[in-house]
């Protein structure tokens, strides 16, 4: 039987990622924050190439391109981002970053080179994976797909807080368009879409906390 697996599913910040990471801390999965892929892949391309006007420019650099994923070592579980040697798990983390990787997302060579590198851990070990297309895409024989929804400012804020508030680089306002614009380019793809699983259960947690929701996922895992 393959091991357990959990796909998480929604648009950008609406909190995807802490749930995984406390539900893997919880019950014991690897967590794969998989929008961290496309961030390596927009890092290398922006390090390498660009930015330049023609995002396809990463199709010549693919083959220059090193990836790999590894679990950290420590007990959190957490799987980190190489490039060649280079650890770049905070690297990826900037807003540039993130606008290039939604932009770097919807080239299909792009998503057929990282989807076995998705799929490898979870033929071997109890994962939860979050991103945009794992229920659908990646794992869709997944244990469970939860699809996790928020209003536009409600996640906003929340990235406006985790960068700082009053110090964040950018406004809030501008982080919302941000936000917007990069929903309306990962709903618009032709390729692997930011859609719901017909078998995903929805959760909108803008009103839990994250051990709120952790507990509502642990009580709709498969007995
Ligand atoms: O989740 P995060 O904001 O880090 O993802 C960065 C970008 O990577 C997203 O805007 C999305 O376009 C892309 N992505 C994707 N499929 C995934 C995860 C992320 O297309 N499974």
């Amino acid at each position: 039987m393959a091991p357990l697996s959990i796909a998480i599913d929604g648009p950008a910040a609406c909190g995807k990622s802490s749930l995984a990471k406390a539900l893997a801390r919880r019950i014991g999965l690897y967590h794969l924050e998989t929008g961290g892929l496309y961030r390596s892949v927009a890092l290398f391309f922006l390090e390498r190439g660009g930015p330049t006007d023609d995002p396809h420019r990463i199709l010549d650099l693919l083959p220059e391109m090193d990836l790999s994923i590894r679990p950290d070592g420590s007990s959190s579980r957490e799987i980190h981002f190489f490039l060649g040697d280079r650890d770049v798990t905070v690297d990826i983390r900037s807003e540039t970053v993130g606008k290039w990787a939604s932009t770097v997302a919807t080239i299909p060579a792009v998503r057929t080179y990282l989807l076995p590198v998705q799929r490898h851990f979870a033929e071997n070990d109890r994962i939860v994976m979050d991103g945009r297309d794992i229920g659908t895409v990646i794992l869709p024989d997944a244990s469970l797909k939860i699809f996790l929804s928020a209003p536009a400012a409600t996640r906003a804020l929340r990235r406006w807080l985790q960068l700082g508030g009053e110090n964040a680089p950018q406004s809030l306002q501008e982080i919302q368009d941000d936000l917007e614009e990069r929903d309306r380019q990962d709903l618009a793809r032709s390729i692997a879409p930011l859609t719901r699983a017909s078998d995903a259960i929805d959760l909108d947690n803008s009103r839990m906390t994250i051990d709120e929701s952790v507990d509502w996922v642990i009580e709709r895992l498969p007995k």
